[in-house]
């Protein structure tokens, strides 16, 4: 496959990805924390989840797609021997706290949504969106000349 292709596809789901929590923390959450109803919260994420869960699928098949690319051997990718090495580590440790977020919320916090758990919500929705934000930082670090 054209590594053009796949980076493009994979810039295309971290905007998804990426804007879609930004956009929930800082345009949706504040409100709903206001008015104690976690109601514009869930109706976001009813919507959101249709495009989000696809867009991180494709994040991980695409990441992974290029971290075999630069690092072909999977035990390199914990080796954090390398500049390169480390974001690609660090990336898979981001990935893997963001699902078990991710499957946290899903299992316990969504069924049950309401103003009793609005906090637990809103320190996961951060949670997340730093996540995020972390694995674009980590990616463009790839490409720039790295960060560590
Ligand atoms: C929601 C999850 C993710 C987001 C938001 C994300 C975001 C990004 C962004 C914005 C870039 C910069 C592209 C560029 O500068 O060309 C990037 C690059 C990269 N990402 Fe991810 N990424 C995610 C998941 C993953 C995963 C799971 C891996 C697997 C290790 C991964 C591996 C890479 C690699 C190897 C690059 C370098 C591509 C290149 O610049 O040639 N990413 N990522």
């Amino acid at each position: 496959m054209d590594i053009k292709l796949v980076i493009l596809v994979h810039v295309l789901g971290a905007t998804i990805w990426t804007g879609g929590h930004l956009v929930l923390a800082l345009g949706v959450l504040p409100d709903a924390l206001r008015r104690r109803d976690p109601s514009s919260v869930a109706a976001f994420e009813a919507r959101f989840e249709r495009l989000g869960i696809p867009a991180l699928l494709v994040q991980i098949a695409s990441g992974l797609w290029l971290a075999h690319r630069y690092l072909p051997d999977p035990a390199r990718w914990f080796a954090f021997d390398s500049s390169l090495a480390a974001h690609i580590g660090a990336k898979l440790i981001l990935l893997a706290l963001t699902l078990a977020l991710a499957v946290h919320a899903r299992v316990r916090l969504v069924p049950r949504l309401g103003p009793e758990n609005l906090n637990t919500l809103a320190y996961h929705i951060i949670a997340v969106t730093v996540l995020a934000v972390l694995l674009v930082v980590m990616g463009v670090g790839i490409r720039a000349g790295g960060w560590i």
